[in-house]
Formats: C-alpha cells, sequence, structure tokens
C-alpha cells in the first residue's frame, strides 16, 4: 500500500524512539547462551527483533514477554542450546541471520537458515568463511553463501585470528559468538572501528573479553572459557531511528523536538557529528551511561544547514543513516560529498541506487561517483521540489527517508509501501503524526 507524506510543521514536542535494534537482538541472543536470567526493558518489538526471539526460543532459551518492551529471557548456559527442529525464519534481518549464525557455528549446533527475498540476495559468505574457519560446514543447494542454507557448527569451534576484510559488525560479532565456543582465543582485528554493542555487552555478561588498540588496529580477544551470566539490559533509543523524526525537525521550519535516551555511542554517532558540522541545532542534554551504553536527551531545533563533504571513514559509525543523510543534504546549502558508500549496495536493498532515484524523481540533482554520492542541495530556505513517487524495494530506512522528504518538499512525496517500516520502527507513522506530520495512507491523498 502506498502512503504520501505533505508539507507540514513545525514539529513541536517529544518523541520517544524505539529501543536500539542492534542492542535489542544481542540482548535476546547473549541472554539465551547466559546462565540464570536475563531481564530486558526497552526491546525494539520489530519484526526483525521478533524474529531473534523465536530463533533463541526454537533453540530452547524461555522467552517470555512481560510488558511493552519487556522481555525475561532463561538461557541455557554454554552449550546448552540445541538444534531447532524448523528452518530459523529470520524475514529482512541481516543482524539476526548473521549473528545467529554466529552462535549456532560456536555452540556445535545444526540449524537450517531462511529468509524474505531480500535478505536471501543478501552476501552471507563474509560471515560464514570465516566461520568455515573455524570448523563449522555450509551446506546448501541454491546460490553460494545465499539463505537458504544450513549451518552446522563444530564443537568445539577452532579459534581463529581474523583480520576484518570489511567493516561490518554483524561480521565480527558473528565471529565473536562463535568464539565463546571456541577451544582457546579467537582473535577480530578492525582496521575500520563498527559499532561495538557485542563487545560492550559481553563484558557485561561476564565473557573473557579484552579491546586494545595495536597500531592502526582495534584488536578484540574473547576466550572460549566463557560461562555468560543472565544480566538486567535497560535498551537505550535507537540513533537509527531517532534519525527520522530528528531530521524532519531540522528541516521544518520553527520546530522544537526533545528525543530522550538516545544512544550516542561513537561507533554510532557518525550522522549528529555530521549534522552539527553541516549546521544542524542540537543540543546533547543529561548525557548518561545506560546499562554500559552512553545516551543523552536531543534538543532539536530546525536548521538552515551546509552542504559539507563526509569522509569515508566515517561511514561506519553512521553506516544506516546515509539515505536520511541524503534527504538532509538535499535541502542544505551547497553540494554534500559522501564518501566510501561500497557497503550501501548490500543492505536490505542497494540503497545507493535506491536514494539516487528517489531523489531524482523528486527533482534533486545527485550522482554517484564510484562509492561516493553527491547531492546538489536545493538551498536551505528553497524547499525539494518533491511531487515524485519512490520505490522503496521493500526497504524500511529507505521509506521512512522520502516520507521526512515529503513533509518538506513543495509538492507531496508518496512512496510505493510502507509495510516494512515495522521491520525497526512500527510507530515510525503514528509518532509522526502526533508531533503534526501529515502522512496519508494512499497516493492521491483524496
Ligand atoms: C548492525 C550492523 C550494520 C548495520 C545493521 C546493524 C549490527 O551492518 O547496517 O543495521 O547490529 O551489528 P553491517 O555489519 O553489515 O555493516
Amino acid at each position: 500500500m502506498p502512503f504520501m507524506a505533505s508539507k507540514s510543521g513545525p514539529f513541536v514536542g517529544k518523541i520517544i524512539a524505539p529501543g536500539d535494534k542492534s542492542i535489542s537482538h544481542r540482548a535476546l541472543i547473549f541472554g539465551a547462551l547466559a546462565r540464570g536470567t536475563t531481564s530486558i526493558s526497552g526491546v525494539l518489538e520489530g519484526e526483525d527483533v521478533l524474529a531473534t526471539g523465536e530463533a533463541v526460543a526454537a533453540m530452547g532459551a524461555e522467552v517470555e514477554r512481560c510488558g511493552v518492551g519487556k522481555y525475561e529471557v532463561t538461557g541455557v548456559g554454554q552449550f546448552g542450546l540445541r538444534n531447532p527442529v524448523a528452518p530459523l525464519d529470520l524475514g529482512n534481518s541481516g543482524t539476526g541471520a548473521r549473528l545467529l549464525m554466529g552462535l549456532v557455528a560456536g555452540q556445535g549446533l545444526c540449524a537450517a537458515f531462511d529468509g524474505d527475498s531480500s535478505l536471501r540476495s543478501r552476501p552471507m559468505g563474509r560471515v560464514l568463511v570465516p566461520l568455515e574457519n573455524m570448523g563449522a560446514r555450509v551446506s546448501q543447494t541454491g546460490e553460494n553463501y545465499r539463505l537458504p542454507l544450513t549451518l552446522i557448527g563444530s564443537n568445539p569451534a577452532i579459534p581463529i585470528d581474523y583480520p576484518m576484510p570489511v567493516a561490518s559488525a554483524q561480521v565480527k560479532s558473528a565471529i565473536l559468538l562463535a568464539g565463546l565456543g571456541a577451544m582457546g582465543t579467537t582473535i577480530v582485528r578492525e582496521r575500520h572501528p563498527t559499532r561495538d554493542h557485542t563487545e560492550r555487552m559481553l563484558a557485561h555478561f561476564g565473557a573473557d573479553i579484552d579491546v586494545s588498540q595495536e597500531g592502526d588496529d582495534t584488536v578484540i580477544r574473547v576466550s572460549g572459557k566463557n560461562s555468560l551470566v543472565g544480566r538486567d539490559i535497560m535498551v537505550p533509543g535507537d540513533p537509527s531511528s531517532a534519525a527520522f523524526p530528528l531530521s524532519a525537525a531540522i528541516l521544518a521550519p520553527g520546530s522544537d523536538l526533545m528525543l530522550p535516551g538516545i544512544m550516542i555511542n561513537p561507533t554510532r554517532a557518525g550522522l549528529l557529528t555530521t549534522l552539527v558540522e553541516m549546521g544542524a541545532d542540537i543540543a546533547f542534554l543529561n548525557e548518561r551511561d545506560a546499562g554500559g551504553e552512553p545516551v543523552a536527551d536531543l534538543h532539536v531545533k530546525a536548521s538552515a544547514l551546509r552542504g559539507i563533504e563526509v569522509p569515508a571513514a566515517r561511514a561506519p559509525s553512521m553506516i544506516d543513516e546515509y539515505p536520511i543523510l541524503a534527504i538532509l543534504a538535499a535541502a542544505a546549502t551547497g553540494t554534500t560529498i559522501m564518501r566510501g558508500l561500497s557497503e550501501l549496495r548490500v543492505k536490505e536493498s542497494d540503497r545507493l541506487e535506491a536514494v539516487l532515484s528517489g531523489l531524482k524523481a523528486n527533482g534533486v540533482e545527485a550522482r554517484a561517483e564510484g562509492d561516493d554520492l553527491i547531492v546538489e542541495g536545493c538551498g536551505a530556505g528553497a524547499a525539494i521540489p518533491g511531487g515524485g513517487m519512490v520505490a522503496t524495494h521493500m526497504d524500511h530506512r529507505i521509506a521512512m527517508s522520502f516520507l521526512v522528504m515529503g513533509l518538506v518538499s513543495d509538492e507531496p512525496v508518496t512512496i510505493d509501501s510502507a509495510e516494512m517500516i515495522a521491520t525497526s520502527y512500527p510507530d515510525f507513522i503514528g509518532s509522526m503524526r502526533a508531533v503534526g506530520a501529515c502522512i496519508e495512507e494512499g497516493d492521491t491523498g483524496s
């Protein structure tokens, strides 16, 4: 079903962003592997995370929903999980699929993995090759290293010393998870640091994990002699979801919006750094620690943005935020150059392509040069033309980005489907409407 967003705002008030997706997945998985009970609050109840909950339950963990966003996971301890009877269906979720592959490999389990058509098209070799080095075997009849497939872990797994060939927290996390069941110490070397929630949370669960800087590399060592113990986890607000209302408020004149409790972990804060450089008025209030992650209340006001160059080195800390940054760049004065975006091509859709065609369909000049995206801003104060229909390719972040565009464009912007928004931000449209956004079902507004 298409949805249409029309010029609205100012956006004034408060929006509670959903719980962080990365942390919600990890809390459920580590809780399932730990001995005892893990109480989690603030869980993102989106389709991706719910699929991970179902998967760990299918492997023998007890997962109980005790209230909105509240879960108790009773884990089974090291090597206590069992083979799931049916294939694990991770839907649209690369994080769920790849992290659970690490779990299955390290715990000596056998599990079939499957997902929707987007997940079936995404590369899994980046995770499966190192897991094979750790002794796991992959059995499949279809295309090489694509879902559906069956993974058979070895017990115990073989520890490896792995220099990361791609900047990917999912790959790093899968190897570390497998390392929890390995005979000895598993080492991951990162040249380009990625989100470090796995490292932080494993330490919180009592794992023997060490992170150090060796020359240009961040080196993570995890011991296989692990006994994770159930813990309490408070999931902070997801900066990747908060990015959408935050951006709408920056772009709609007169806006003044509070976003309480947003995670500001430096490995996730690239968009905030970029926006401040572009001239956005964002105040970081009440900075504090919430369960091992830094959080702040973000107070954002409408701002005139200027185009900048975003360095490739920043990409891992804002990898999911480029679609919405492209919309912000379209409204800025001057040119914005975003460097080093090759990873955008293997997300839920080819995001580089999807963003480019969405921008062009709405009268914004943009081009890709190799892995760089260049957007010519329409000029702060001069609205984006809009009026286009955007193909979302069933990608939640493309859908939300172009709805935000429609809220600040001259003509409404229509997206072909809003269905996938439920994977990461189920109440996005409701929350935006509550602060005055005009988002309607259908493509004519009539
Ligand atoms: C995630 C890592 C990133 C990100 C994804 C969540 C995670 O993927 O795009 O939404 O929770 O580890 P990559 O590791 O493929 O970069």
